[in-house]
């Protein structure tokens, strides 16, 4: 498994583009199960994730293509569904395979997809997706680890679900994605109430738009989705990922550099750069895709709490945790949306933060000097607030199982060196090496 060897203390300059949304380009896959003739995806991340969406995929019956790899973009063509199963193999590394669930109900008529089970950063249910479903006239039973569902009637297979008004209990990102897909092409109209309003959600309206799909509302917590007989091909580009810009715009804070973030959309980014304000950090907006941030004079606490979006993203919270260690005085930070998502914190205390955590709530008492040592990752975006730690701690840290990080940011290692980190990837033997990774997507 490969590491980072990471020496702390050098301000990042210069400026880093940022890739496309992992979180968006997920769904854009799943999409593209939806209708026989090709969709074509461009500013795909290179990330694993994607590389396990295209596997997942191809399992299914679509034709992957692409013309380099690791890939930016893609050519799928799902002709005939061989298969409407995603196998435990799989979904167990990536929890995102559940986006193949409404696609192939809506398609297919039935689908086989196995339960994601718990991860590391809380037991994260489906049953919001599923009861979705059954209203719309799904049978689903779980059986053997598997989610085994079909529209309700004789011969199954081809028949199409009915549009339903669902009230989501509480809000699922992945959840309001799935009901999309699954009423972009079900019988009648769909309106879905307490839906997700992430920008990941809205680029996924517009793809499905632009494939013949009548959806109106997204970017509120209201969608109206008409459902039509059939989807066509279409072409689309993911748009910027906003957490990685935002890991971004936390390690020139962090560092005390002068960092330009390019590609990204500032737009998306508004509870971060209020809350970066907050803490003294200057922040320019200097175009619609480009964002500076430079050195504070004082880094100043301030209490966070994670919501869902335009509130400050959990995918967010390490990031922040690791700045606030070198923030003077107490910021409280409270976790709303994931049950368990603290596991970096104990690794920033062997660092030397001050840190005590009750429950959904860590209060980090600074700045702490850090010092370099080598830390376990347990998810992708702790791995991140590891990564922003060890770039002020003193001396070397170690990042451990990396496999996480490059689930989801791309050339990490190469765009932080690119302005001034003392940063790299150290090779270990094993089946999650990066360039593992990427051969198997072939
Ligand atoms: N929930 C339920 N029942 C459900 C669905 C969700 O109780 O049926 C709960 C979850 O347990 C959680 C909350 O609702 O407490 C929100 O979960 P949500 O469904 O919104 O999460 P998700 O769709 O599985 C996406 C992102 C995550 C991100 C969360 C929250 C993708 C592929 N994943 O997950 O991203 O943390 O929304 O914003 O879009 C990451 O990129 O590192 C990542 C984990």
């Amino acid at each position: 498994m490969d590491k980072f060897l990471i020496r702390g203390g050098k301000a990042l300059r210069g400026t880093v583009k940022v890739s496309g949304a992992k979180n968006s380009a997920l769904p854009a896959m799943a999409a593209a199960l939806l209708t026989a003739e090709p969709v074509k995806l461009h500013n795909v991340p290179k990330v694993r994730d994607l590389i396990t969406m295209s596997k997942l995929l191809a399992f299914i019956g679509a034709r992957v293509s692409v013309t380099e790899l690791p890939a930016g973009d893609y050519l799928i063509e799902a002709r005939a569904l061989n298969d409407a199963e995603a196998p435990y193999d799989l979904v167990k590394t990536m929890r995102a395979s559940i986006l193949t669930l409404g696609p192939l109900m809506a398609r297919a008529g039935v689908a086989r997809v196995s339960l994601p089970g718990g991860c590391a950063i809380g037991a994260r249910p489906v049953d919001l997706h599923l009861s979705a479903l059954e209203k719309m006239g799904a049978e689903i039973v779980t059986s053997h680890g598997y989610i085994e569902a079909k529209v309700h009637g004789n011969g199954s297979r081809g028949r199409r679900l009915k549009g339903a008004h669902i009230v989501f209990e509480k809000i699922t990102v992945t959840g309001t994605e799935n009901i999309l897909m699954a009423a972009a092409l079900a019988e009648g109209e769909t309106i879905l109430e307490n839906a997700a309003r992430e920008p990941e959600v809205t680029d996924l309206a517009e793809m499905l738009r632009k494939m013949g799909a009548q959806i109106s509302g997204d970017g509120s917590s209201t969608l109206r989705i008409r459902g039509v007989e059939k989807l066509h091909g279409t072409e689309h580009s993911v748009i910027p990922d906003r957490i990685e810009a935002g890991t971004f715009l936390l390690a020139g804070a962090i560092t005390g550099g002068d960092l330009t973030i390019a590609n990204c959309v500032p737009e998306h980014l508004g509870a971060v750069v209020a809350k970066m304000e907050q803490t003294g950090v200057p922040m320019e907006i200097v175009d619609k895709t480009t964002i500076r941030v430079r050195r504070a004079k004082k880094l100043a606490a301030s209490d966070m709490t994670t919501e869902e979006y335009p509130g400050f993203a959990t995918d967010m919270q390490a990031q922040y945790m690791a700045l606030a260690t070198q923030a003077e005085g107490t910021s409280a930070i409270t976790e709303t949306i994931c049950e368990n998502r603290y596991l970096h914190a104990s690794e920033m205390m062997r660092m030397g933060a001050h840190i005590s955590v009750e429950g959904r709530r860590a209060v980090v008492r600074g700045p702490a000097a850090l010092s370099g040592t080598t830390v376990q990752t347990s998810d992708l975006r702790a791995s991140a607030g590891l990564v922003l730690a060890g770039l002020v701690a003193s001396g070397e840290t170690i990042i451990d199982r990396v496999y996480h990080i490059d689930r989801g940011y791309e050339g990490i290692v190469e765009k932080l060196r690119g302005v001034g980190a003392n940063i790299e990837r150290i090779h270990g033997p094993g089946p999650e090496t990066k360039q593992s990774a990427l051969t198997a997507a072939r």
